[in-house]
């Protein structure tokens, strides 16, 4: 394995808590998020409790050249990149034709084309050492089309397609792809989307470390995929066999807002 494991999105939710994961295994992180203070906190933890290495790059990669610029600041690092774990992500909620525009662009750009660049760009030197491990957070929201929240549900249509076939083409190279799919999970996507009031998030939800502890098993087990919880795995998979207007306006009445 390289040494170190690159985290976007770890100054919350699921992202902090992958890197504690990484941390309790002695793995060296890279911590990657806008909010520097609190990578900042989280790297002093992980460095008291575990004797780690942690480094912190602030990085907007909502910015179209936000993930080049986080390339070549890891590269200035100097440390090799053996875990990449394409975190960050947000969604928007309302009428797509309503919704601020230049926002729902960047949410394309930080879900999927950041997401892709740091892939492209870490996966190569991972081939060529004959080890490395990606995990892409995807969604449950990426197994069917999501009005009230469509731009948010295709990214992560993107995330989950492009990681099966990722981990495909991966095969028998010592490096592999996973894909996790959360359903709804207690961090501060729910209030950053403006869905904390939505059907959704209104039942049993999940917490970030429990999701974190299956992803990163899941990751280390080599799975293409993992749908998290069974509730989750029978929408995801009973989606296919439903309807396409019957998905529709569940997906519609579970997004709108209360
Ligand atoms: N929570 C759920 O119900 C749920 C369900 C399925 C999938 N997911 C996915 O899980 C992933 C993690 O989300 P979460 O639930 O942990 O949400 P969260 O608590 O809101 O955390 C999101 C993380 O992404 C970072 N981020 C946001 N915009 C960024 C930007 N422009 N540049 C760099 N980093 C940015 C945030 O840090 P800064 O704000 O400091 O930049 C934060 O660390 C996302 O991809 C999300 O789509 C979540």
């Amino acid at each position: 394995m390289g040494a170190a494991a690159l985290i976007t999105g770890a100054s919350a939710g699921l992202g902090l808590e992958f890197a504690k994961c990484f941390a309790a295994d002695h793995i060296d992180v890279v911590l990657v998020a806008r909010r520097k203070d609190r990578l900042d906190a989280l790297a002093a933890e992980l460095v008291a409790a575990h004797g780690i290495k942690a480094h912190v790059i602030s990085a907007d990669l909502m910015e179209p050249a936000g993930a080049r610029q986080l390339i070549a600041d890891v590269n200035a690092l100097g440390v090799d990149i053996g875990w990449l774990v394409n975190n960050a992500g947000f969604g928007t909620s309302g009428l797509f034709h309503e919704l601020d525009a230049a926002k729902e662009a960047a949410e394309v750009q930080l879900n999927c084309v950041a997401l892709t660049e740091l892939t492209r760009a870490f996966v190569p030197g991972m081939v060529a050492r004959k080890t490395g491990r990606i995990l892409n957070i995807g969604s449950t929201a990426g197994f069917q089309p999501g009005p009230l929240m469509a731009t948010y549900y295709a990214t992560k249509a993107f995330v989950n397609s492009f990681t099966e076939a990722l981990a495909y083409e991966l095969r028998g190279t010592g490096v592999t792809a996973t894909v996790s799919c959360p359903g709804a999970t207690a961090t501060e996507f729910a209030a950053v989307a403006g869905t904390d009031t939505s059907k959704l998030f209104a039942g049993d939800v999940a917490t970030a470390e429990q999701v974190a502890a299956e992803a990163y098993a899941a990751m280390n087990e080599g799975r293409a995929m993992i749908v998290h919880g069974l509730r989750n795995k029978l929408m995801a998979f009973g989606s296919a066999l439903t309807p396409r207007a019957v998905v529709l306006s569940m997906a519609a009445g579970m997004n709108r807002r209360a």
